[in-house]
C-alpha cells in the first residue's frame, strides 16, 4: 500500500506520516499530513498550536477553552519567570522612548544599535569571550553560526551528537549535505575513534564538534570537560549550543561551569534568549578571530534585519538579573521545584529521564498512543504540557516534557503528579478496552 493511501488513526499510529510525504506538482502532495491532522483531530488527539489569550506564566488559557477554566502551565520555557518580571518591563518601556521600534537594516551595516552593542558587551564579559554577535533567533544564531564558520568547498568534518537541536543539524546538512558524520548521544569514546580516524587521513582541514549543552529531550548534559580535551588534542572547534541551562542551571552557566571557560580557546558559544531570558533572540560568542567572519559571512546575520531594540532591552535587563543575587534566588526556586517534580513523578511511579537535573523534567509514557491519550486526559482536566514522540524521541518512547518555572507553586506540581497518575489510568483503561 503506498503511503498516500495509507490511513491512519492517530490513536493507533506513531507519527511516522511525518516523514515527508510531499511529492508531485499539484496541491495533493500535501493530502497526507491534512489527512493526518483531519485524524488527530477527530479523535481530539491534537495538542499543538496552542495558542494562549494571556501573558505566559505557571497558569495559561487557550483560546476556543471555555474561559472559566484555569490551566497549569507546565509547557513554557521562561525558566526564571523573567517574562513577566516588572523591571523588565520597564526596560521595555525605555527602550522604546530611546531607540523606537524596529532594526530596519542587516545588523553588518546600520542595523545593531548602542543597546545592540551594550548586550554584546555583557554577553561577551559572562562568557568570558572576547566577542558575542546578536541574531534575530536562536535557531539563526546556531544556524548562522556554522554555516558562517564553515570552509566553503565542504572540506570541514563535522561530528554532531546524534540528540543534537535542529538548528546545529540543518546547518550541518547546509553544508556538508544529509550525510555528516554523527557520534553516538553523549559517547565521548564515539567521538574519540572518529577524530582519530578522521585525523589519520586529514591532518589539515578544520574539523567542528557540535553539541548543546543541555539536550531537551532527556534533560542530559554532555562531558564538557573531556570533549573539551579531545577538541586540544584533535585540533577542533566545538560548537556549543547553550539554549537550555544558560540562565537557569548551576550559577547561571550550566555545563560551562565544568570548564575553565576563560581559557576555552577553541569553544564557540550559541545560544538564544528564549528560554531564560523571556524574548526571542539568540547570540553567537567566541575568540574575536571568528568576529568578522560571522559579519560578513554568516548569513542569518548579514543577510536578515538585525534584532530589534525591544528584544535587546528585554535580554539585557533579564541578563543583569540573571547574574545578580536576584537570579540566584529565582535559580534556588527553580530547582527547588524541579526536584520536588522528580520527587513527585518518581513516588507516582513514572520514570523521570536525564543525566542532570534541569528544568526540563522528561516523564517517560512510551507508547505513542498511551502518551496522545494521557495528554488528552490532561487536558481536559486542567494541565498544559508538552508532548514529545517519534521523530523528537525514538519509536515508543514517547514523553512529556513538564519545563518547571521559578514562578509555579510546589501545590500545582503536587497536583500534576496526581492528575498524571489519573491520566494513565484513563489511557490504560482505554487502551485495554480497544483490544
Ligand atoms: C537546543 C535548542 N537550540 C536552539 C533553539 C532555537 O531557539 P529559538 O527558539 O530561540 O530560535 C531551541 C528551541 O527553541 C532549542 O531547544
Amino acid at each position: 500500500m503506498s503511503i498516500l493511501e495509507q490511513k491512519i488513526d492517530p490513536l493507533k499510529g506513531s507519527l511516522l506520516s511525518f516523514i515527508k510525504t510531499n511529492k508531485g506538482k499539484t496541491y495533493e502532495r500535501f493530502d497526507p499530513i491534512n489527512d493526518y491532522v483531519a485524524q488527530i483531530k477527530a479523535n481530539g488527539a491534537w495538542s499543538y498550536s496552542q495558542a494562549l489569550t494571556g501573558p505566559i506564566g505557571p497558569y495559561a488559557q487557550l483560546d476556543g477553552m471555555h474561559p472559566d477554566l484555569v490551566l497549569d502551565n507546565f509547557a513554557c520555557t521562561d525558566y526564571l519567570g523573567l517574562a513577566q518580571h516588572p523591571e523588565v518591563h520597564r526596560a521595555v518601556t525605555e527602550c522604546v522612548k530611546d531607540y523606537g521600534l524596529h532594526a530596519s537594516a542587516s545588523p553588518t551595516l546600520t542595523g545593531n544599535t548602542s543597546l545592540g552593542k551594550s548586550l554584546e558587551t555583557l554577553l561577551s564579559d559572562i562568557l568570558g569571550k572576547d566577542c558575542a554577535l546578536l541574531y534575530t533567533t536562536g535557531w539563526g544564531a546556531n544556524y548562522g553560526a556554522i554555516v558562517g564558520l564553515a570552509n566553503r568547498d565542504g572540506a570541514d568534518h563535522f561530528f554532531v551528537d546524534a540528540h543534537a537541536h535542529n538548528c546545529l543539524r540543518t546547518a550541518v546538512e547546509t553544508v556538508k549535505g544529509r550525510e555528516y558524520q554523527q557520534f553516538r548521544h553523549n559517547d565521548c569514546d564515539d567521538l574519540e575513534t572518529k577524530l582519530k580516524k578522521c585525523r589519520q587521513w586529514d591532518a589539515h582541514n578544520g574539523i567542528f564538534i557540535v553539541i548543546d549543552s543541555l539536550y531537551s529531550m532527556k534533560s542530559s548534559a554532555p562531558d564538557l570537560p573531556r570533549i573539551l580535551q579531545l577538541a586540544e588534542e584533535f585540533e577542533a572547534f566545538v560548537i556549543l549550543d547553550v539554549a537550555h541551562d544558560f540562565g537557569a542551571v548551576g550559577n547561571g552557566l550550566g555545563a560551562m561551569e565544568t570548564i575553565d571557560l576563560e581559557n576555552a580557546d577553541r569553544l564557540i558559544i550559541s545560544g538564544c534568549f528564549s528560554k531564560s531570558l523571556g524574548t526571542n533572540g539568540g547570540f553567537v560568542a567566541g575568540s574575536k578571530a571568528i568576529h568578522h567572519q560571522l559579519m560578513l559571512y554568516s548569513p542569518t546575520y548579514i543577510f536578515s534585519t538585525g534584532i530589534d531594540p525591544i528584544p535587546c532591552a528585554i535580554a539585557k535587563r533579564s541578563l543583569e538579573i540573571a547574574f545578580s543575587p536576584e537570579g540566584q534566588y529565582l535559580r534556588a526556586r527553580l530547582m527547588a521545584n524541579v526536584e520536588h517534580a522528580h520527587q513527585q513523578f518518581t513516588d507516582a511511579g513514572f520514570r523521570v529521564l536525564g543525566n542532570v537535573k534541569s528544568a526540563i523534567v522528561p516523564v517517560l509514557m512510551g507508547d505513542e498512543k498511551l502518551a496522545r491519550l494521557v495528554t488528552r486526559y490532561l487536558l481536559e482536566n486542567g494541565l498544559l504540557v508538552n508532548r514529545a514522540e517519534f521523530p523528537a524521541v525514538g519509536r515508543k518512547e514517547s514523553i512529556l516534557r513538564f519545563t518547571l518555572m521559578a514562578t509555579h507553586e510546589k501545590f500545582q506540581i503536587d497536583r500534576a503528579a496526581l492528575l498524571l497518575k489519573d491520566a494513565w489510568g484513563y489511557a490504560q483503561s482505554e487502551l485495554v478496552e480497544e483490544l
